[in-house]
């Protein structure tokens, strides 16, 4: 089996972070969003790996990523030229799917479950497709599904305006090769898109073997900056354990799960985890509250913070007031200036969102 991960398209809900960036690879407790899906198909067995990139981000994602030796995985890097859809990714695809049989996973997706048990239910009962699904409070934003009181998939409907149920379609699907000749007969949606929520549709139509399961522990479609901020917290209460690399002086305390890279310094700070420090951070005189990740290179100096995601290389000096739930891009400035007149001066890039009180 091989497996086809997604991780084009342009992030536009993540603006102003996806101007200089791939969406997927926005980090989750300092590592790249995509990474965590690279993991998890890897310790269901799939070495075998095609990431399908856009021409805007693709070489970085490429770059970072690399070819899969980190992972125990051999990665193919596959161009889709335009964003025409999901179910025309495959297409694009199909070259190095061949005749296998395969998981495809969107890159920006984050699940709990195993995907084991789910390739295993796949092979075990030799189906056409078998699709996730999880019960959400908004389903007219996704791909959603009816079944029948067996359980059985009877429709599927891409972002319905009345939605028949509320189980959306989780972005991981496992697919036999007779994929392929449905989505070759597909016809655009209205937004000038070939989804694979169609294309699947048209299986089940055909009478093919389309089977539901549904997940048992979270997912996040880290799209938005709140979604982000929810994986971040739900990842560090999971899977971070303390250690600290870095330095750390006596008047610093530190509580919780707390983690410190190489080469960065705490002084005179009180850290209560759980919290992730990257590499060659500076932090000086701060309070780091729980759920917050600090990305490489960071200099955070009288800073208060709780509940926050830092990328690489930002600086947050002197803030007269405490930061929460915030997103603060790469090499940001949040400078606390004693300037006259007093005022606020800012120089703001595209589509940022900036709360004042
Ligand atoms: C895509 C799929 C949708 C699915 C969702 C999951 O939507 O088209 O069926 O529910 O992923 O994340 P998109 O995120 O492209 O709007």
């Amino acid at each position: 089996m091989k497996a086809l991960i997604l991780s084009g398209g342009k992030g536009t809900r993540l603006r102003p972070l996806t101007h200089t960036g791939a969406k997927q690879l926005v980090p989750v407790v300092n590592k790249p969003i995509l990474w965590y899906g690279i993991e998890q198909i890897v310790a269901a067995g799939i070495t075998d790996i095609g990431i399908i990139i856009s021409p805007e981000t693709g070489t970085e994602i490429q770059q970072i990523t690399g070819n899969g030796d980190r992972f125990g995985a051999k990665i193919t890097y596959i161009l889709q030229a335009n964003p025409d859809g999901l179910a025309h990714a495959v297409k694009v695809a199909q070259p190095f799917l061949g005749e296998a049989a395969f998981l495809m996973y969107l890159g920006d997706n984050l699940i709990q479950d195993s995907l084991s048990d789910f390739v295993e239910k796949f092979v075990q009962q030799s189906l056409d497709a078998l699709i996730l699904l999880k019960q959400v409070a908004n389903p007219n934003a996704f791909g959603v599904a009816q079944l029948n009181e067996q359980g059985q998939v009877v429709k599927l409907i891409e972002k319905p305006k009345h939605p028949p149920s509320n189980l959306a379609l989780v972005g991981v699907y496992l697919f036999a090769p007779t994929i392929h000749e449905v989505i070759s007969t597909l016809k655009p949606s209205a937004r000038g898109e070939l989804e694979i929520t169609d294309a699947i549709q048209m299986l089940v139509d055909a009478g093919q073997t389309v089977a539901s399961q549904q997940l048992q522990g979270w997912w996040l479609d880290t799209g938005k900056k709140d979604d982000l901020l929810a994986a971040n917290q739900i990842i560090l209460d999971d899977t971070l354990f303390s250690s600290i690399a870095g330095q750390v002086d006596a008047a610093t305390k530190i509580s919780g799960r707390v983690q410190i890279g190489d080469g960065s310094q705490v002084i005179n700070s009180t850290i209560r985890g759980p919290v992730v420090i990257g590499q060659n951070c500076h932090i000086e005189n701060c309070f780091i509250g729980s759920y917050s990740s600090i990305a490489d290179g960071v200099r955070l100096i009288d800073v208060e913070m709780d509940h926050s995601v830092v990328l690489e290389g930002a600086v947050i000096e002197a803030l007269q007031q405490r930061i929460v739930d915030s997103l603060i891009g790469r090499r940001a400035k949040l400078v606390y200036s004693p300037k006259r007149p007093k005022a606020s001066r800012f120089m703001i890039g595209d589509d940022c969102q900036i709360e004042l009180t």
